[in-house]
C-alpha cells in the first residue's frame, strides 16, 4: 500500500493545526515529524510538546517520528506517550541498533531505520526481521527543499529486495526533495511511504496532496 507522509518541518507553524487538518483532510492520513537535535544533524527543529499538539489536532493519524538524533534511547518512551506510532532511528546516529528495535518494539509501536545517502542498504541485512520501516534519504538529512539524488533509485531496489527477505512486512519509506517531477520513478524503483514537505505545504495543501495522491493510487 502507498502512503503520503507530509512532513510538517515546512508546514506554517502559525497556522499548524489549521494546515494539519487540511491535508488530513484531503486523504494525507500518516504525518511526518522530524526531530533534529542540533548534533547528528547541523539544525534544530521540535520534539515532545509539539508531537502532542498534533495528536490532539489529529487524533486518528499515523505519527511518523523520524529522530534525526544522537542515541535517542532515553526519549523514546516520552514520544510514545505523546503519541508516536512509528519512531525511525537513524543508523548512523545509535551505537546497538537492536536495542532500540527492541525497546520500540517493547513500547508498543512499530520500529524504522533511516540511513544517509553515504551509508549502504546492506548494512541492514541483519536486522531485517525486526525493521518495520527502512527510510532511505533521499537528501543530506537537516533540512527541507534540497534536491533529491538520484543514486537513490538504485538505494530503493535494494531495499526492496531486502524487504522481501523478511519474515514480516517491511515499509520501504523514502524522504527528501520528491514532488511531482519525480514522484513516479521513486514508486517504480520500490518506495512506498512518500515523504514530502516543501512541495506540499506551499500554495494550496490540498490541492498538493491530491496531486501526489493521484499519482500514488
Ligand atoms: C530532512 C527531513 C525531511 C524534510 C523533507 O532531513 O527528514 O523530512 O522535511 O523535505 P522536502 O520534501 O522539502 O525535501
Ligand atoms: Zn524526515
Amino acid at each position: 500500500m502507498n502512503i503520503l507522509a507530509p512532513s510538517i518541518l515546512s508546514i506554517d507553524f502559525g497556522h499548524m493545526e489549521r494546515e494539519l487538518l487540511k491535508v488530513y483532510n484531503a486523504g494525507a492520513t500518516t504525518i511526518h515529524f522530524d526531530v533534529m537535535d542540533g548534533s547528528f544533524v547541523p539544525n534544530l527543529s521540535f520534539g515532545i510538546p509539539v508531537l502532542r499538539f498534533v495528536r490532539k489536532a489529529l487524533p486518528e493519524a499515523i505519527l511518523d517520528v523520524h529522530m534525526m538524533v544522537v542515541e535517542p534511547i532515553h526519549l523514546l518512551e516520552a514520544f510514545v506517550k505523546a503519541g508516536a506510532d512509528i519512531i525511525t532511528v537513524h543508523y548512523e546516529a545509535v551505537s546497538d541498533l537492536k536495542r532500540y528495535l527492541d525497546k520500540i518494539h517493547s513500547l508498543g509501536i512499530k520500529a524504522g531505520v533511516a540511513i544517509s545517502p553515504a551509508t549502504q542498504v546492506k548494512v541492514l541485512q541483519d536486522y531485517i526481521d525486526d525493521i518495520d520501516t527502512i527510510l532511505v534519504m533521499s537528501v543530506e538529512p537537516g533540512f527541507g527543499g534540497q534536491k533529491f539524488h538520484p543514486e537513490t533509485y538504485d538505494k530503493l531496489r535494494e531495499a526492496k529486495d531486502l524487504a522481501q527477505k523478511s519474515v514480516t512486512h517491511t515499509d520501504i519509506e523514502v524522504d527528501g526533495g520528491i514532488g511531482l517531477n519525480n514522484l513516479k520513478d521513486v514508486l517504480d524503483a520500490g518506495g512506498n511511504v512518500i515523504v514530502a514537505g516543501s512541495k506540499i505545504f506551499k500554495n494550496d495543501s490540498v490541492a498538493n496532496v491530491k496531486a501526489f495522491l493521484e499519482i500514488m493510487e
